[in-house]
């Protein structure tokens, strides 16, 4: 199997490097297109150490699977030239771009099956969370063929219908930002009240890590992990109070992730 990623930056660098480091891939399989003036050339070719192409698609190897992990502002212009390529109709085409349809991709890859997928950049450590839609020139062995790649590094749904790739944006692709952030203000929190920078961030990382833990081996749903570290009437309440005023913190999440959906419906257009 041979697949070509069409960039390679934060998204598409973490799934070819974790294809190599976790996925059984070895660096003959995956080769990397990146456009000539790009800076990051070397670093990607130290990290990933695959064969990288500048500017033009490799008309003489013939790709299982060409996937494009650029920016969904700069895609119509790069999609364009893909018209004059010579594509054979059975390359799977995967697009890992937000807002940008199937649709999309059937207007420059007529006859090709295409996938689309909503990973997120914990593929990197082997626990991404990928939501996947196919269009209907694809198969049974082109679902396969994405299992075979990320499916050994992320959980993969495969959904019928494609709204919900937009609807799971905050969900997969989003996320890891928001628990990043929420540490993050652990950490300023107990920086105000004078904790050294370096002791808040071990306490807030480390209680993440060990509270993904317990959410994993401990057997009990959130909710009964969540009553289970909040006494009645003690601190945690007193805080958890706060979050449920008025529904207050579920709000502000809502109105968080509906931007993420709106803003990935307005990249679409
Ligand atoms: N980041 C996430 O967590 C995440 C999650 C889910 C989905 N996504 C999707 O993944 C896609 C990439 O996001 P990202 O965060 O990885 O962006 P990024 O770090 O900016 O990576 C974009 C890559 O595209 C390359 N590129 C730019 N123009 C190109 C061209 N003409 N031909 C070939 N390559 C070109 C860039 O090269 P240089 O920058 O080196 O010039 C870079 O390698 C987006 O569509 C985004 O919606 C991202």
């Amino acid at each position: 199997m041979k697949i070509l990623f069409i960039g390679c930056g934060n998204m598409g660098g973490a799934i070819a490097q974790g294809m190599l480091e976790h996925g059984g891939f070895d660096k003959s399989q995956i080769d990397v297109l990146l456009p000539s003036n790009s800076p990051h050339i070397e670093e990607v070719g130290k990290k990933l150490g695959v064969a990288i192409h500048l500017d033009h698609f490799p008309q003489n190897t013939t790709f299982d699977a060409i996937l494009f992990a650029v920016k969904p502002q700069t895609l119509s212009e790069i999609l364009e030239s893909y018209r004059s390529y010579n594509i054979p109709a059975s390359t799977l085409i995967i697009s890992i771009a937000a807002g940008k349809t199937l649709k999309f991709f059937e207007q420059v890859f007529t006859e090709n099956p295409v996938v689309r997928l909503m990973p997120n950049i914990n593929i990197l450590f082997n626990h991404g969370v990928t939501g996947a839609i196919c269009n209907t020139k694809s198969t049974k062995s082109h679902e396969e063929l994405v299992e075979k790649m990320i499916g050994k590094i992320s959980y993969l749904h495969w959904f019928d219908r494609e709204d919900a790739i937009d609807d799971i944006i905050p969900l997969s692709g989003s996320s890891p930002a928001y628990f990043f952030l929420f540490t993050e203000y652990l950490i300023k929190f107990a920086q105000e009240k004078g904790i050294p920078q370096d002791v808040a961030t071990d306490m807030a990382v480390k209680t993440l890590l060990g509270s993904a833990e317990m959410i994993k081996k401990s057997g009990k749903s959130l909710s009964e992990l969540r009553e289970s570290v909040t006494s009645h009437k003690g601190s945690t309440q007193a805080s958890l109070d706060v979050f449920y005023e008025k529904d207050a913190l579920y709000n502000l999440m809502a109105n968080a992730m509906s931007a993420a959906v709106l803003r990935s419906k307005e990249l679409s257009k």
